[in-house]
């Protein structure tokens, strides 16, 4: 488990973006929070990182938004309503990850029963400021967890 600590949303996306440069195709990443935590300013940063200029917008009400123009392609996902969750089994998430495709799926720990079993989960959680947010990102499975040596280096600056 890696705690990190972002002191405004130009600081989470900047956190994102450090870690988009551990991504790999195939790779699943679950973005939990309450409403206004930062999940999709994470994605910002990410997909930033990754090289996707064009702006990426909260998917709520379109559940998925595809973003090909980049580093490893990303996939940006939101399932925060439950009754969809029949829906992203059919949208075929694993197929699209076997295409090389890096998944951020948000809301993703009410969805984890139907995703890969190997996944970053990355927690925000407001702090005591009101810029300030608390970021917890916590391994599943091998591929990740042989990766979080480096992020946790990577991530120092955020790290205390
Ligand atoms: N340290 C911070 N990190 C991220 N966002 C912050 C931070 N400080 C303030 N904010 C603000 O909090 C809001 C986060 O909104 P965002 O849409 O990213 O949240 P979300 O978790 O995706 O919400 P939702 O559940 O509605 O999808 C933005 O208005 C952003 O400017
Ligand atoms: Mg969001």
């Amino acid at each position: 488990m890696i705690r990190a600590h972002s002191k405004s949303v130009d600081d989470t996306r900047a956190l994102a973006g450090e870690l988009a440069m551990f991504a790999k195709p195939g790779d699943v990443i679950l973005l939990s929070g309450d409403l206004g935590a930062g999940k999709t300013a994470f994605a910002q940063g990410f997909g930033r990182a990754l090289g996707i200029d064009e702006p990426i917008t909260s998917p709520t009400f379109t559940l998925m938004r595809q973003y090909d123009d980049a580093r490893v392609p990303l996939l940006h996902v939101d399932v925060y309503r439950l009754d969809r969750m029949q829906e992203v089994v059919e949208l075929g998430l694993p197929e699209m990850l076997d295409a090389g495709m890096v998944a951020l799926v948000e809301w993703g720990d009410v969805v984890a029963p139907v995703l890969p079993a190997d996944f970053l989960h990355v927690d925000l959680d407001f702090g005591d400021g009101d810029d300030e947010r608390a970021v917890r990102l916590r391994s599943v499975g091998a591929s990740w967890s042989a990766r979080m040596n480096a992020i946790g280096r990577a991530l120092e600056r955020w790290t205390v």
